[in-house]
């Protein structure tokens, strides 16, 4: 057994439910750089050491793995079912059956109920896994209320039924989520946004502050292992920021450990993802220890550089022009 994070002085969040969650959880996403068994085992590892969140998707084509693993740590007494959050998110092609995706999830997890279940993304557009960057599906179309809202409102179903404790919702922006959120019956508990010191989403995090959303920050560290596809060449690396790198100068520590201190400490909830023990210790047992100096946390304000990552444009509709227009 390896070495275990003190998880009482992990900071913790509370949504408006009632419900309290970790400030940082593990990501599960393992790209083409990982694959299930090397997640899920990660996902072993991670709960012995103390994590208690985990952000799982049915997208990410492991959930079922993951769900052997979980029945391995409930059925070790390593945690039980109750002392951990687990989200999971229905995928574009899932919005007019969300029911059945989150049975799917279910099952697959092996659990009776998700703890925060998200619209992955707000519009129905599909794409194959791992397809090239330019491909565009004819079915594409802009985002629409009344559809947004039809998926929403099968989401307030699962709550409604016990199948989820709370719902979410993931890549909006400050104005879509002004046009859906006085129509939902029961209201986003919290908020999956891309966040990092190069793109810091103030204007929405401060939107989602202020709403009582609770904000997830998702490629924490500037997601380093995305394949290639999802790259361009205006991309910033935030572990060779300045600032970043100035501050794990300060502190003896990696520069990716910077980037999950700074969304701690700024109240975000960072979900870092890594299959390395040693990696995922650290990006846990960060938050326990060695806070970055309010000098320091201004310095990495000042950091943005407006970088989106994950552009999405594998969701464009036929005929629209860029990636921005998602964004909108
Ligand atoms: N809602 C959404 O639409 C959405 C979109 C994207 C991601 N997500 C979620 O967010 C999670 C995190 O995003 P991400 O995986 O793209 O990016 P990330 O967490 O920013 O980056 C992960 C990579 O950072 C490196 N790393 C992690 N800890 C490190 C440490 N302590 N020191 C040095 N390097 C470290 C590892 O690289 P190496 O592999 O090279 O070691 C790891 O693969 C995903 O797993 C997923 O759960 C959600």
């Amino acid at each position: 057994m390896g070495e275990r994070v003190d998880i009482s002085k992990v900071p913790v969040r509370k949504l408006y439910t009632g419900a309290v969650m970790p400030a940082v959880g593990l990501g599960t996403f393992g790209s083409d750089k990982y694959t299930s068994e090397q997640v899920s085992e990660a996902v072993f590892g991670a709960v012995s050491a103390g994590y208690r969140m985990l952000d799982c998707a049915s997208v990410y084509q492991n959930e079922d793995q993951i769900g052997k693993v979980l029945d391995r740590l409930f059925s070790e007494k390593i945690v039980s079912r109750e002392e951990l959050f687990i989200t999971s998110k229905v995928w574009n092609d899932q919005h007019r059956e969300v029911k059945k995706a989150c049975k799917k999830s279910l099952s697959d997890l092996k659990l009776s109920y998700i703890d925060l279940y998200f619209v992955h993304w707000p519009f129905p557009n599909y794409h194959a896994p791992g397809c090239d960057g330019d491909s565009r599906n004819p079915d594409s179309k802009p985002f629409s209320v009344d559809e947004f809202m039809d998926t929403w409102r099968q989401c307030e179903e699962l709550v409604d039924e016990g199948l989820v404790k709370a719902i979410g919702m993931s890549n909006m922006t400050v104005s879509k989520l002004e046009k859906v959120l006085p129509l939902c019956r029961i209201k986003p508990a919290a908020l999956e946004m891309e966040c990092h010191p190069s793109f810091q989403q103030q204007e929405l995090f401060g939107y989602a502050i202020s709403h009582r959303i609770v904000p997830i920050g998702f490629c924490p560290i500037g997601s380093p292992s995305r394949p290639e596809r999802d790259r361009t060449a205006e991309d910033v690396a935030d572990t060779e920021l300045e600032e970043v790198v100035a501050v794990a100068k300060n502190h003896n520590i990696h520069p990716a450990v910077v980037c999950l201190k700074w969304a701690v400490q700024r109240g975000l909830c960072p979900i870092p993802f890594s299959v390395k023990e040693s990696q995922y210790i650290s990006n846990l047992k960060c938050t326990t220890e060695d806070p970055l100096t309010d000098e320091e946390m201004l310095l990495l304000s000042k950091a943005d550089k407006n970088c989106r990552l994950v552009k999405g444009q594998v969701f464009l509709w036929p005929g629209a022009e860029d990636w921005t227009q998602l964004w909108d």
